[in-house]
């Protein structure tokens, strides 16, 4: 049985900018009221007011805990409950093996998944109520082997055995927990880890491309529609939903 997008209440972290402003987008056109967050307030606003009064940007750090109860209590005030919290919000950081540093491994794993974790524990009472749903961000990296990703890569690894751990604890009280795993998809996350840069991007969305079974990269929208399903539908938890366009088989040119 598929749950009614009209009238829901959602929190997606990182709605800001990418992925989470295409899910933020794609509930709100549908009836949702929706509450995102980042720390960079231009960013936040100009989606939330790009999408209209459904939508509501708090200016929030999901590293700090103070910003994470006050993100739960703004997302309920704005959609009188909560039905769904998306945690969207990564960090990525990139390097070899050796000049890995401790303060930035502490940091991915901070955002990624230790933030990610507790604000779902805080938003859980408030998805009780509602026999709601977590969502949490995979990636293709626990897929397939990026050099000088293995930071990044080690956190979704985590992301996804948490999802499965909480999937199981919280059936008891109808919360379901699922994780989105996305391929390529055009964002400024890699320019911001410093894979690439803004005028390189194109050239190298090109290039990764044809490692898609489809021969493109994704859209926010249509990891959009995946999110919806790990939402809506009620008898499904404890999965890892990967929406690649067939990135992670693995293509190869023989
Ligand atoms: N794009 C891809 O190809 C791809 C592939 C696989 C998985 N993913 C996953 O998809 C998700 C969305 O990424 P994206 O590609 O859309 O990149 P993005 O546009 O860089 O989105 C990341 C968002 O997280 C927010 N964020 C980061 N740290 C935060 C913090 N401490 N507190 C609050 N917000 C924070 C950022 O906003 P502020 O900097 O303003 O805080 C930004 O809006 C991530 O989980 C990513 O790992 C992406």
């Amino acid at each position: 049985m598929m749950r009614s997008i009209e009238g829901m209440s959602l929190l997606v972290t990182g709605g800001g900018t990418g992925i989470g402003a295409g899910v933020a987008r794609y509930f709100v056109e549908r009836g949702a009221r929706v509450t995102i967050c980042g720390r960079r307030a231009d960013k936040v606003q100009a989606t939330a007011q790009a999408l209209g009064p459904a939508c509501h940007a708090v200016v929030a750090d999901v590293a700090v805990d103070a910003d994470r109860r006050r993100l739960v209590q703004e997302a309920v005030a704005h959609g009188g409950g909560l039905d769904a919290l998306v945690n969207t919000a990564a960090d990525m950081v990139r390097g070899p093996l050796a000049e890995l540093q401790e303060d930035e491994l502490m940091k991915v794993f901070q955002i990624n998944v230790v933030s990610a974790m507790l604000l779902s524990g805080l938003a859980l009472p408030e998805l009780e109520k509602r026999r709601g749903a977590v969502v949490f961000f995979g990636s293709v990296h626990t897929r397939r082997a990026y050099p000088g990703a293995s930071p990044y890569a080690a956190s979704k690894g985590a992301v996804e055995a948490v999802t499965k751990v909480l999937a199981a604890e919280l059936g008891p009280k109808q919360v379901r927990v699922n994780c989105v795993v996305p391929g390529a998809v055009p964002t400024d996350l890699n320019i911001r880890a410093g894979l690439f840069t803004q005028e390189e991007h194109d050239k190298r969305m090109d290039a990764i491309a044809p490692y898609h079974v489809l021969g493109r990269v994704g859209t926010p929208e249509e990891v959009a529609e995946s999110v919806d399903y790990c939402i809506r539908a009620e008898w499904f938890t404890g999965q890892s939903v990967v929406i690649d366009g067939g990135l992670s088989l693995g293509l190869s040119p023989f």
